[in-house]
């Protein structure tokens, strides 16, 4: 993609958000997903796959392994009949930090991998200690050399106590478990959606996971897994950042495929700032807000159910032109304040300090230029850019891209003045 492409939004009073928005499937869910097809014997078919970059940097992480990938619109099949290949090179790995999540099914299937190291990235140093030290309990001898990682050996179950519920950890010990020898456990497991969604999958494919969801997974290794089919969950964050959308521009929005279940950590928040939702059962969310917004109680980021990192950015665009002052603590990565800085140009008053950001209430914000620095912060920003009087410019959609399916074309069809040029 040209780096130098950039949203041109006109913004303001005039321009609510008014309609019917359809969510794709999940970033964080089909990521694993497809890492997870590397262990099948023979094809996987996937649907409700979004179409973002971050999803085709792991159709070319596959491809790289030696499995035939193929995509028809939202249904990507993968057939791992023939993985043989074991590196991810660093190219890939720089493309995208979360192909770490390839470790741990690679290595089920084929007993070694080779990989860069992940290096930081946009939202702080991003460790991958706890993958490494699951992996070794697990059997796993892991050498560095050059930047690089290998990691070899015949895997066997193991209990493992995470001293933080990681996520991408959490997975990876799943996809490394669910062929090993034995029974592993994994106290302390994150319990995002994601989690069960790969779970769901893993079990397909007749693995023998339970208590995914829940803080103590046992799974049970099996000898092998057969392919399966299987739809993404939706994308709770981008639902959220929708939501936000539609309440800054003081819009009404109906949400369609969303999973309503999955948003309790931050519907919450927007109810007590005055948005009224109506959840009309199954997967459809409607949003109106008529008036000011007024500043939520003091808003902490947490692991799930908790309010999630990903969406604290969007709502600090939120808050800008909320009713009082808002307070963010964010406690799970260590800087994801990048977009406030962009955040003022667009006529917002916020101070950061360390981990904590606090939002003074203005009555307007202003179009300005403005550039992404990371994905989540970019969404914040087209989001303070929709209630923005006058014209703005957001650069760095190569972040925005990673997260949001055509988001300047979801945005249009809900009232929105977006192009990209
Ligand atoms: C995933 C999501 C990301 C989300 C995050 C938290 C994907 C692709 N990304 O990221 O969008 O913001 O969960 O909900 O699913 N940590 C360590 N050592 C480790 C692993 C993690 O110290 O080995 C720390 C991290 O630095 C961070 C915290 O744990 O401070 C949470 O990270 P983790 O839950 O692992 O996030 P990711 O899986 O990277």
């Amino acid at each position: 993609m040209d780096n130098r492409q950039k949203l041109i939004v006109n913004g303001g009073s005039q321009r609510r958000i008014e309609g019917e928005l359809r969510v794709h499937g999940a970033k964080n869910s089909a990521l694993p997903l497809l890492s997870a097809t590397v262990l099948a014997h023979g094809e996987c078919v996937l649907h409700n796959t979004p179409r973002l970059t971050d999803v085709d940097a792991a159709c070319r992480i596959l491809t790289q392994l030696g499995c035939r990938v193929r995509r028809d619109g939202d249904t990507v099949s993968v057939d791992a009949t023939n993985v043989s290949g074991y590196e991810i090179p660093e190219t890939l790995m720089r493309e995208m930090r979360s192909s770490i999540v390839f470790l741990g099914a690679v290595m089920g299937r084929n007993g070694r991998c080779r990989l860069s190291f992940p290096g930081g990235c946009e939202l702080g140093a991003r460790p991958i200690d706890l993958h490494l030290s699951a992996l070794e309990q697990m059997g796993a001898e892991i050498t560095e050399e050059h930047g690089y990682l290998n990691c070899e050996g015949t895997l066997h179950g193991a209990k493992i106590t995470l001293s933080f519920p990681s996520v991408g950890a959490t997975e990876n010990i799943m996809l490394a478990a669910v062929t090993a020898k034995g029974y592993t456990e994994i106290h302390n497991a994150a319990r995002e959606p994601e989690i069960s969604d790969l779970a769901n999958f893993l079990n397909k494919m007749g693995a023998k996971i339970f208590g995914a969801g829940e803080s103590v997974i046992t799974v049970r290794g099996v000898e092998r897994l057969e392919p399966a089919e299987h739809s993404v969950i939706p994308d709770r964050i981008v639902a959220g950042t929708y939501l936000c959308a539609a309440a800054i521009t003081r819009g009404e929005l109906i949400l369609t495929n969303c999973e309503p279940q999955h948003m309790n950590g931050f519907l919450t928040v927007l109810e007590s700032m005055g948005a009224r939702i109506y959840n009309y059962g199954g997967e459809k969310l409607y949003i109106t807000c008529k008036k000011r917004l007024i500043a939520p109680p003091t808003i902490r980021t947490m692991p799930y159910p908790g309010f999630p990192t990903d969406i604290q950015a969007p709502f600090t665009a939120l808050c800008a032109t909320a009713e009082g002052t808002s307070v963010f603590v964010e406690t799970i990565f260590e800087n994801r304040f990048r977009h406030i800085p962009e955040l003022v140009r667009l006529g917002a008053s916020v101070k950061t300090e360390g981990r904590v950001c606090v939002v003074e209430g203005v009555k307007r914000l202003s179009g300005a230029k403005v550039c992404a620095a990371e994905l989540r912060g970019g969404a914040a920003l087209v989001t303070a850019a929709l209630a923005a009087e006058g014209t703005s410019e957001i650069t760095g959609l190569q972040y925005i891209d990673r997260g949001y399916e055509n988001i300047e074309t979801a945005l249009r069809s809900v009232g929105a003045d977006i192009r990209r040029s």
